[in-house]
């Protein structure tokens, strides 16, 4: 199976993509991390990919033109596949445009419900009674492309922000390696 070269885009902790990394190690999976992009120099996920060999880079996208530099890297390492992995960054028209149906993102939600930050606390406020994530294509409205799966748990009254985000977590290291299986499976 030719896998297909993967871009995974973070800004924070990485955990999604050392998940991912696992995942790709297995010769089945439709993927290969081949590049990981971050827009925080300090992102502890850059550990992920140094540990794992993956190139990296770093692109301060608080200039005008970071996302050219972006493409120019996409380009450079023949990237057809983007995973946002807790990339806390809207994605420029000029890059989705490039990658239409190609770009998925993971949102700590069950979307369409709480779209955007602070899910949790938003969640708690509202007194819901499910929480979970979803992954879903990436148009460019913010949270808004067509759903690929999500997965849910119920909430319970000794839950808190830390604990949702726990359950949340867990409930992403397994969604996000389906949604790609799921979408490769169909093409
Ligand atoms: C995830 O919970 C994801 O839902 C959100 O950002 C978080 C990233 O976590 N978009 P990590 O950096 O993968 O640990």
């Amino acid at each position: 199976m030719v896998k297909k070269n993967t871009c995974v885009f973070i800004s924070g902790q990485g955990t999604n993509l050392r998940n991912l990394i696992f995942h790709s190690r297995d010769n089945s999976f439709p993927v290969k991390i081949s590049l990981v992009i971050t827009n925080k120099k300090e992102a502890h996920g850059i550990n992920f990919a140094k540990k794992f060999k993956i190139p990296y880079v770093f692109i301060d996208t608080t200039f005008n033109n970071y996302d050219n530099k972006i493409l120019l890297y996409l380009k450079k390492y023949k990237i057809s596949f983007i995973c946002l992995a807790g990339f806390m960054k809207v994605i420029s028209k000029n890059i989705i445009n490039k990658y239409q149906g190609k770009i998925i993102n993971i949102h700590p939600s069950l979307l369409p419900k709480f779209k955007g930050l602070n899910t949790f606390s938003r969640m708690l406020k509202n007194k819901e009674k499910k929480a979970g994530c979803t992954v879903h294509f990436v148009n460019a409205k913010l949270d808004s492309g067509n759903v690929i799966i999500k997965k849910n748990f119920n909430i319970n009254n000794r839950d808190t922000e830390i604990t949702l985000k726990n359950k949340t977590q867990k409930l992403e290291y397994r969604a996000f390696p389906e949604a790609i299986i799921r979408i490769f499976r169909n093409i």
